[in-house]
C-alpha cells in the first residue's frame, strides 16, 4: 500500500488537471448506508431500486416520499468526514479540480468543495413531479403546511405531487450537468474514482472515457469495484484514511 500511495502521491504533484467521481463510499464514514449496504429496519423489506423511480411514485407516491423522509432523517446528522474535507484541500491546492458526484446527501459542499457537479441531483431540494411551471420546477416545501401522514405536499403552482428533486432510475440525468461531467473526465489528466461500485451508468463509463485519452485513473475504495480493473493505481482503503494521507503527503 505504501508504494501505491508514494505513487499516487506523484502522480498528484504531476497533474495539471483533475478530476474526482464519488459515490456512496465516500459518505459511508458519514455514518449514511452506501446504495448497495443493506438498509436495516422498516425500509429492509424494500429494494431501494424499486421505490426510486417514476413508476413506484405513480403507484404509491406516499410509500416512496416515505422512503426519501427515511433518508433525508438518516442524512440530517450526518457530518463530512475526513475524506470530504480532504477533497476539499486539494481543490483549495488545485483550484480547476472539480467534484463529479452521484450523491446527493451535500457533503462535499458541506465539507467546502465548490462547483461540484451532482449528477444525481440533491435530496434536500424537491420539485413539482409534473414540473409544471418548466423542468426542474423547484418547490422548496418549507413553505407548505399539508398533512405530513398523507405523502408527498402538493405542488404550490399546480396542486398535484411534490416529489424530491434526485434522479430516479430509468431518469435521464440533468444534461447540462452530464455535459459537464463528461468534458471534465475527457479533459483532465488524472481522475480520481472514490467509493463507487461503477454499477450505475452513465458514471460507470467515465473512467473508462478519462483512461481513453490518456488520462491516469487512480481508484480508492477498500473492495474492488466494475472500474477496478481501470485503474492504474487502486488504494484499497476507506476513503475518509487514503483521501487525508495523499493531501498531507502533499503539503507536507
Ligand atoms: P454503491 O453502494 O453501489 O457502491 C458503494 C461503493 O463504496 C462500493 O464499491 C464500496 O466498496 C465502497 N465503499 C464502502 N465503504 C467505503 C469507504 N469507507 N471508502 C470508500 N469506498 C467505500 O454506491 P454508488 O456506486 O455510489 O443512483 O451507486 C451509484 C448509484 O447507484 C447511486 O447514486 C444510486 C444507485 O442507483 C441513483 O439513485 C440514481
Amino acid at each position: 500500500m505504501d508504494q501505491i500511495l508514494e505513487q499516487a502521491i506523484q502522480a498528484l504533484r504531476q497533474s495539471r488537471q483533475i478530476a474526482v467521481l464519488t459515490g456512496a463510499g465516500v459518505s459511508k464514514e458519514s455514518g449514511i448506508p452506501t446504495f448497495r449496504d443493506a438498509i436495516d429496519g422498516l425500509w429492509s423489506r424494500y429494494d431501494p431500486t424499486q421505490l426510486a423511480t417514476p413508476q413506484a411514485f405513480r403507484a404509491n407516491p406516499k410509500l416512496v416520499w416515505d422512503f426519501y423522509e427515511y433518508r433525508r432523517q438518516l442524512m440530517r446528522p450526518a457530518q463530512p468526514n475526513p475524506g470530504h474535507v480532504a477533497l476539499a484541500g486539494l481543490q483549495q491546492r488545485y483550484p480547476t479540480l472539480r467534484i463529479i458526484t452521484q450523491n446527493v446527501d451535500n457533503l462535499h459542499e458541506r465539507a467546502g468543495s465548490t462547483d461540484v457537479i451532482r449528477l444525481h441531483g440533491s435530496i434536500a431540494h424537491n420539485k413539482c413531479f409534473f414540473n409544471c411551471q418548466g423542468d426542474p420546477t423547484p418547490v422548496d416545501i418549507s413553505q407548505i403546511e399539508w398533512d405530513r401522514d398523507s405523502g408527498p405536499p402538493p405542488c404550490p403552482y399546480c396542486g398535484r405531487w411534490v416529489r424530491p428533486a434526485v434522479v430516479w432510475f430509468g431518469e435521464m440525468l440533468p444534461r447540462p450537468m452530464l455535459l459537464r461531467a463528461l468534458d471534465l473526465v475527457t479533459n483532465c489528466d488524472l481522475l480520481l474514482v472514490v467509493g463507487t461500485s461503477g454499477m450505475v451508468s452513465p458514471s460507470s463509463e467515465m473512467p473508462a472515457e478519462a483512461k481513453a485519452r490518456g488520462a491516469l485513473v487512480i481508484e480508492i475504495n477498500p473492495d474492488t469495484s466494475m472500474i477496478s480493473h481501470l485503474a492504474d493505481l487502486r488504494l484499497s482503503a476507506p476513503s475518509g484514511v487514503a483521501l487525508p494521507q495523499l493531501l498531507n503527503a502533499l503539503t507536507a
